[in-house]
């Protein structure tokens, strides 16, 4: 291996804000793969193969092969969760999984017990649940967050740590310029108990990047999707992620968009609607946290079929994505996707997707790639936004203070994560196709 990247030693700690219904199928199924009871499909850092070299000299790795890679046996977990049942509980009470997929772990996932969420129910108004901090205001809550790390640093003799978030999507906050855009004023705010505009999951970050962590943001919060979480990551030298796992729909649109775009066809109108019925849209119901879902999935067309760049095509058109609770399909969620499209001289034509998902099968992967990645960028030095993970993100963080444009196009998110993977194994990035 040619790589200069630290060596994965030790054990790795991944500490998961939220225990629900992604977080236990994700730890569920990475303690069954290690166990060799069940594959880890989907995940890119257990399959994926990059071609490095050209011509003759040309080979195709895996990524550990290319990098040094945290194995499945490092991963330690632990979480933090409103609701106080342990994984096992929690699994089951998901339902996403069968018994018989759980079962065989039962034992080591009853030991992950939630940590008392930071938490403030203004934040995500359905949730009910009483295992929470009492914090005097959004510094202490920072100051008890990191407390936790250190304590489940030492208690498991973990050597590295990454933070996951894959809790409730919180409220839309608006990003404000006098509170948002230095460190020192997140800061102020923290400590003047801001409750408005300090999110509780601001507080899990901060943590996190004080305590020497990468932050990885799972949900559609703008949590460090803001100038002063990107001055604190380059303070601490620590990469930061996100935001919003590309799952399901999102993925299909930023892997169909192309098609429409490579083939010079115009859109009219893309018109997306999902029900679900587990607690992920119980909370996405109140249209104040589907709000920031929704500015979330609404990104991804608008940079891939650009009005600016083809006016005769892309001028216009309607794209509408909406979100039904319906509790009977729990965590099986179906994806409707209504596309108008014209082609010659503007004749127009229909496309229909109809995605019957698991949302957390495909959320599951995301996780676990999230955050080996993530620890292998932070062996590699790199910190700040880790622009070569927005293949896994909905809504790529990006530079918006400069007018950086996120890279939502599926295949091009592909070759940026690839030239990442050959360039920390040091190798020449390039721009062959495979
Ligand atoms: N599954 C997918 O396909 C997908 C895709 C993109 C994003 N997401 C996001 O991932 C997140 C998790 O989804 P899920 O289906 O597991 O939801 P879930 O409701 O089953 O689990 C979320 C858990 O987070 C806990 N929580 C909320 N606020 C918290 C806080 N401040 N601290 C600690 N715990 C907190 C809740 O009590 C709950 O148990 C959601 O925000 C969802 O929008 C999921």
């Amino acid at each position: 291996m040619k790589s200069n990247v630290k060596n994965a030693e030790g054990k790795l700690g991944v500490l998961v804000v939220g225990l629900g219904a992604v977080t236990t199928t994700f730890m569920t199924g990475v303690l069954m793969a290690r166990k060799g009871l069940a594959k880890p499909v989907g995940a890119m850092t257990q399959y994926d193969k990059v071609r490095v070299g050209k011509g003759a000299d040309k080979k195709y790795l895996k990524y550990d092969e290319i990098v040094p890679m945290a194995k499945l046996d490092d991963i330690v977990f632990g979480a933090w969760d409103v609701y106080p049942e342990n994984a096992f509980e929690s699994a089951m009470n998901c339902q996403v999984l069968k018994e018989k997929d759980i079962l065989p772990v039962k034992d080591e996932l009853e030991k992950i017990v939630p940590m008392k969420a930071a938490f403030d129910k203004n934040f995500a108004k359905r949730l009910e649940g009483n295992n929470v901090k009492d914090c005097k205001d959004r510094w202490d809550m920072t100051e008890q967050l990191r407390e936790d790390i250190r304590n489940f640093k030492k208690e498991n003799g973990v050597d590295r740590i990454v933070v996951l978030w894959a809790a409730s999507t919180e409220v839309y906050v608006p990003v404000n310029e006098k509170i948002h855009y230095t460190l020192a004023d997140l800061e102020a705010a923290m400590k003047a108990n801001d409750v408005e505009n300090i999110a509780p999951s601001m507080c899990y970050a901060y943590a996190a990047l004080a305590e020497g962590a990468p932050f990885i943001m799972g949900a559609p919060n703008t949590t460090v999707d803001i100038p002063a979480m990107w001055e604190m990551a380059e303070k601490t030298k620590l990469p930061i992620a996100g935001k919003d796992f590309k799952t399901g729909q999102t993925l299909v649109k930023s892997g169909f968009a192309p098609i429409i775009g490579t083939r010079c066809l115009g859109l009219a109108g893309w018109f997306s609607t999902n029900i679900l019925g587990n607690r992920d849209g119980l909370v996405l119901d109140e249209p104040a946290n589907f709000r920031t879902k929704e500015v979330s999935k609404l990104s991804t067309l608008e940079s891939i079929l650009v009005p600016e760049e083809q006016p005769d095509l892309y001028t216009d058109y309607y794209h509408k994505v909406r979100i039904n609770y319906y509790p009977p399909r729990n965590d099986n969620k179906e994806g409707w996707d209504n596309i108008d499209i014209f082609g010659w001289m503007g004749y127009p034509m229909q496309i229909k997707i109809d995605f019957l998902c698991r949302d957390s099968i495909l959320a599951a992967p995301l996780c676990l790639d999230l955050v080996l990645l993530s620890d292998l960028a932070a062996r590699a030095g790199r910190w700040g936004t880790q622009r070569f993970l927005s293949f896994f993100l909905k809504s790529p963080m990006h530079d918006y203070t400069k007018g950086e444009v996120p890279v939502n196009h599926l295949f091009q998110q592909y070759a940026i994560l690839k030239n990442a993977i050959r360039e920390m194994g040091g190798y020449e990035a390039d721009q062959e196709i495979d």
